[in-house]
């Protein structure tokens, strides 16, 4: 099965440094399909020649959050996400083998990770770390089941999971035509659950990661840069892309 790793990404001074981090670790995994939705209203040249130098098999796709969605506490990556479904639908098949799974920008992902989610039939867990105020959370397990979650906040939750703890078998994608993020009546923090809703039940959960013991995902968050000490841009004679 070829890895869908769908990754929301936006224009701000660390944009770079974050795709070159991912595509350092990605670039390492085999059978595997970056979707990169930069949210614009298009496609820019640092992204598209980015992707180009990567060396890697990708989607370049582009999708713009309304500027009223741009505030604190509001969903982030929604309709670079739902962009990403809607490609997945309208060029795959009933005769592709992959698994989707919604990779971050800011996030960091072990190799291991992919191993694990690439044999997922319908939709696998795992743990995040450094996420919910926590260390980690991650789902409970017993025989093989998912029967609870170890969440640090928001615990009346369906699924209590980070955005970074799960993957979906593209056929599960498919065959949920409708299943879209979700924006009106989504609270925050609700967009993985009211997702994962419409597509599985709790119950039916892979658990991953040795029943949901190690943890292969971290939260990570990087710090915006300041650039206090920016001189005059006329200082340097040649356009430099960073
Ligand atoms: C948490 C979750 O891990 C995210 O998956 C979830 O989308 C987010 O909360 C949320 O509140 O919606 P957090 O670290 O707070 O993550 O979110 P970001 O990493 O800032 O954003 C998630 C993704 O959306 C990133 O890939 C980011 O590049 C992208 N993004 C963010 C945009 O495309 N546009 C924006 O204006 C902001
Ligand atoms: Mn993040």
């Amino acid at each position: 099965p070829v890895i869908y790793a769908v990754t929301p990404t936006y224009a701000r001074d660390v944009q770079k440094a974050e795709l070159t981090r991912l595509c350092n670790t990605f670039r390492q995994v085999p059978a595997f399909h970056w979707i990169v939705v930069e949210d614009a209203r298009a496609r820019t040249d640092l992204v598209a020649r980015f992707l180009a130098r990567a060396g890697l098999r990708h989607t370049h796709l582009h999708a713009a959050t309304l500027l009223r969605y741009k505030r604190p506490r509001s969903p982030r990556g929604t309709e670079q996400r739902n962009a990403a479904l809607h490609w997945l639908r309208a060029n795959r098949s009933r005769n592709d083998s992959g698994v989707v799974f919604f990779a971050d920008d800011d996030n960091t992902y072990s190799l291991e990770l992919f191993e694990e989610m690439r044999w997922t039939r319908h939709v696998s867990v795992w743990p995040v770390g450094l996420v919910g105020g926590r260390r980690y959370e991650r789902p409970l397990v017993e025989n093989g089941m998912v029967v609870g979650w170890y969440t640090g906040w928001g615990a009346g939750r369906l699924f209590p999971i980070d955005m970074a703890g799960f993957a979906v078998n593209l056929q599960v994608v498919l065959a949920n035509p409708k299943a879209l993020f979700k924006r009106h009546g989504s609270k925050p923090g609700m967009q993985e659950s009211d997702f994962l809703r419409q597509i599985t039940r709790v119950r039916d959960l892979e658990p991953k990661a040795n029943n949901c013991t190690r943890v292969l995902v971290w939260h990570t968050r990087t710090e915006k840069v300041k650039l206090t000490n920016e001189p005059d841009p006329l200082l340097d004679s040649v356009t430099i892309e960073v």
